[in-house]
């Protein structure tokens, strides 16, 4: 039996149980920017393989410090126990956020490190003794698949099942104008809020939704007057995908919390890390163990993971990489006015190393039809790239060459051409 086959007869994939779901493509290399399939086929991974891939796949400074823990240590609880790894990820970590991020709290993916800072936010007004619960976030976000992150996301196709599951939360309108400003400062008059939640700048599986650094300071400045804690989520803008090392560097307010995953580990390990101020650590420090924070995964502070971090934070520390960055950024404008007056595109926007544009269709949102069309036709051409629903989007690893954006682009305007016949 093929791999082909045996992934059929035994893996259950994500987002793929459709009846018409075509078969997944078993892919044997990464190296670069290109995926390799069985049959030694190359795939452009214009997506960065779900927004984690900063350098290009299997990078060999990464490989080979990855390696190289593994023969040292490959893991151990991380409670009463620590390793160098972790220790020097955070200290290199901190000199790159903002400054009032002092104390990191490790997990292994995006939607933990959420609830996490969830919990954190909850838990620090119950050890103030004060009666705050609720929790803000903004319509059309997405936080991730458990719980609690589900129910500060935007209610969608995702969350259908479980809606009756999830805890209240107020979500305020997406940040383009006055109307979200009035909505927080009603939901803030009524005194019980805990946290507000929010991915800073692009709102990323909500399709690439763009809004402005002022607008965003307004909502954090509202909140920080009521006391109310404040949670960047960076799991996608984080590491440079912005222009910025995060998106919050590009704000005049900093947030309480932050939420880093998916680059974090150059996009090569699960590893995630909630990260916070010393005055809400302070918080949960007493003589009684029912003011610690007692959450923890067991693999918790990995320490190749965190050895991976380590090696993609000195590949971004380099100037190459941010020219590189600066580079994309330049690409994405150049294509952004070239396909600006076209028929059948609008609401083209770029931030940093992301390009997003809308298809117009009748049916929009996740569920449109027009996203399967168009992602067999990428990968046909060798492109990997995933609409959401009606929204195309590019979100290269960095090291993606001006040869191999042009074939993206490319590749997108026949996408164009083959849906307008
Ligand atoms: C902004 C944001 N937060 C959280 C998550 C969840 O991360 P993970 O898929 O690693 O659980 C994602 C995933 O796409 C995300 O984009």
């Amino acid at each position: 039996m093929s791999i082909g086959e045996k992934d059929k007869k035994y893996v259950w994939h994500p987002f793929t149980q459709m009846k018409t779901a075509s078969d997944a493509l078993p892919i044997v290399k990464g190296e670069g920017t290109l995926l390799y399939d069985d049959k030694g086929q190359t795939y452009i991974d214009a997506i960065a393989s779900w927004w984690v891939n900063l350098h290009g796949h299997s990078h060999p400074h990464i490989t080979a410090k990855v390696l190289d823990q593994m023969k040292s240590l490959e893991h151990i609880p991380f409670a009463g126990f620590t390793h160098k790894p972790a220790v020097e990820l955070c200290e290199k970590l901190s000199a790159h956020l903002p400054a009032n991020q002092q104390k990191f709290f490790f997990s292994g993916d995006g939607s933990s490190a959420v609830e996490i800072a969830l919990k954190m936010s909850i838990q620090y007004w119950r050890n103030k003794g004060e009666k705050r619960g609720r929790i803000l976030a903004l319509d059309g976000g997405y936080h991730g698949e458990t719980f609690g992150a589900m129910s500060a996301g935007g209610r969608s196709v995702f969350s259908a099942h479980f809606n009756d599951y999830l805890f209240q939360v107020s979500h305020l309108p997406f940040p383009s104008g006055e109307e979200s400003v009035e909505a927080l400062k009603s939901e803030l008059a009524k005194g019980d809020v805990a946290a507000f939640i929010f991915e800073p700048l692009v709102q990323g599986a909500g399709g690439m939704r763009m809004y402005s650094p002022e607008i965003l300071d307004q909502l954090i400045q509202l909140c920080k007057q009521d006391g109310v804690l404040c949670i960047a989520d960076e799991v996608m803008t984080g590491f440079g995908r912005t222009g910025t090392y995060f998106a919050c560097i590009q704000l005049k307010q900093q947030p309480d919390f932050m939420c880093l995953s998916k680059g974090l580990s150059g996009g090569v390990l699960p590893l995630s890390l909630t990260t916070c101020t010393n005055e809400i650590y302070d918080a949960f420090l007493g003589d009684d163990i029912t003011t610690a924070f007692l959450h923890g995964h067991s693999f918790t502070g990995n320490p190749v993971g965190c050895a991976s971090a380590i090696a993609s934070l000195e590949l971004l520390e380099k100037d190459e990489c941010w020219e590189s960055i600066e580079r994309i950024h330049g690409r994405h404008l150049g294509f952004a006015k070239e396909i600006e007056g076209h028929k059948l595109v609008e609401g083209v926007r770029v931030k940093g190393t992301i390009l997003a544009f809308d298809i117009k269709v009748d049916s929009t949102g996740y569920t449109s039809g027009i996203k399967d069309v168009l992602y067999n036709h990428f990968i046909r051409q060798g492109v990997l790239l995933r609409p959401l629903g009606n929204v195309i989007y590019v979100l290269p690893p960095y090291c993606i060459t001006d040869g191999e954006l042009d074939k993206v682009y490319k590749t997108i305007i026949s996408g164009l051409e083959k849906i307008a016949i």
